[in-house]
């Protein structure tokens, strides 16, 4: 199987939704949730947790965690080369989506950010939009 399509997805019973309490937050996240499972969840899971030595997870993970700025622009521009996450060192490239709006990407990494124990609230496309003019530092 090709790298690009990944494995198949894990079980999407599990609903993150649940962990969110505000309803604009929900708004984003609810077709964030959607574009997640089609545009990400594939290589990174429906769980967030990766696969294995060749996909990092997102969930938990302290690359992740470290800025929702440079998680726009990776979803944006892919990202390539060697990246430390918890502690692993990971090595495939990941391709960019060019065809995702700055609304879709708000969505997305408000639903992401406001699962797994985060609250960061909404994150608007004006945000995005200024987020993806930044160059982000990609190493750590
Ligand atoms: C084809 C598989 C694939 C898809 C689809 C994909 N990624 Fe990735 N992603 C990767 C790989 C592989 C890396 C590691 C890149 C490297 O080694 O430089 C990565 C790295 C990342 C990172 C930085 C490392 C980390 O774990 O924090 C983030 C954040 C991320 N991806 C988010 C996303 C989001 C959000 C989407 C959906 C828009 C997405 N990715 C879609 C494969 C993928």
């Amino acid at each position: 199987m090709l790298l690009a399509s990944c494995a198949p997805k894990t079980s999407n019973s599990e609903s993150n939704l649940s962990d969110i309490s505000d309803s604009t937050v929900m708004q984003y996240a609810i077709p964030g949730k959607a574009l997640y499972e089609s545009y990400c969840g594939n290589c990174h899971q429906s769980n967030g947790e990766g696969l294995g030595k060749l996909i990092p997870p997102l969930k938990n993970a302290d690359y992740f965690k470290a800025s929702i700025q440079r998680t726009v622009w990776i979803m944006r521009n892919g990202l390539e080369g060697e990246v430390l996450v918890n502690g692993q060192i990971y090595n495939q490239p990941m391709p960019g989506n060019t065809e995702l709006t700055p609304l879709e990407l708000a969505q997305i990494s408000t639903y992401l950010y406001n699962i797994w124990g985060i609250n960061e609230g909404v994150i608007t496309s004006s945000v995005v939009e200024k987020y993806l003019r930044e160059t982000p530092n990609l190493k750590d």
